[in-house]
């Protein structure tokens, strides 16, 4: 404590904050992940399809990877549902329940930690580098793929499905099907329609 009593107040009462600092950053095991946790994963396995001029010439889907902004866009429809990982179609499409799986070119498809990371940066509200959550989506347009366990959810996603939605060729629990809809205010799936696939 003499040590400390050398320093004057105001760098005494700096000293103690940045102290408090470093127990938050012990116990920060439950931190919200963030874009610079998922950046290489992206980077490293699914922009060089998912840019402009890449492996396959233009963005398949027209869906860029090379960038937070270009990742999280809604541009077209939201591939991101900040909060709902299950509804994003890049996390089904890297766990495997949309199809073709990526990335594209696997096996070797993403390792179970590198998937659950970014289902976690998603449910963790899809945050940018600096820890900024996205903005709230309600209202984009989304497309996804996956099997019906029961006749509302879409593996273990829930679907709104109402008098609005239409049901094409019949689809029954056990089917691969695509699904159309938009976002609603919590982040659930509202459904325009769902067709077997
Ligand atoms: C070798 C090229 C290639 C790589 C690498 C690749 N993709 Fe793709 N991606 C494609 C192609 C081609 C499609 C369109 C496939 C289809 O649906 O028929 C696609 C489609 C997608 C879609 C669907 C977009 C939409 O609008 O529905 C998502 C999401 C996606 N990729 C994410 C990823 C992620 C995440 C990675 C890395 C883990 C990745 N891709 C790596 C080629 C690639």
């Amino acid at each position: 404590m003499k040590l400390f009593n050398i320093f004057p107040a105001p760098i005494r009462h700096l000293l103690f904050i940045s102290s408090i600092t470093m127990i938050n950053a012990q116990v920060s095991l439950a931190a919200p992940l963030t874009y610079t946790d998922i950046a290489p994963i992206l980077l490293g396995r699914c922009a060089m399809c998912h840019m402009p001029n890449g492996m396959m010439g233009a963005p398949p889907e027209n869906y860029r990877l090379d960038s937070y902004a270009e990742t999280i866009s809604t541009t077209d429809r939201a591939r991101v549902v900040p909060g709902n990982a299950l509804a994003s179609e890049l996390y089904r499409r890297v766990i495997g329940h949309a199809k073709p799986r990526m990335p594209f070119n696997g096996p070797p498809y993403l390792s179970e930690p590198e998937i659950e990371h970014i289902g976690q940066w998603i449910n963790d509200g899809a945050r940018d580098a600096n820890g900024i959550a996205a903005a709230e989506i309600t209202g984009a347009r989304i497309r996804l793929h996956g099997t019906l366990n029961n006749q509302r959810s879409l593996n273990g996603l829930n679907l709104v499905i109402n008098s609005n939605t239409r049901i094409k060729k019949n689809p029954s629990i056990g089917d691969y099907v695509q699904v159309r809809g938009s976002v609603g205010a919590n982040a659930e799936i509202i459904v325009d329609r769902i067709k077997r696939k």
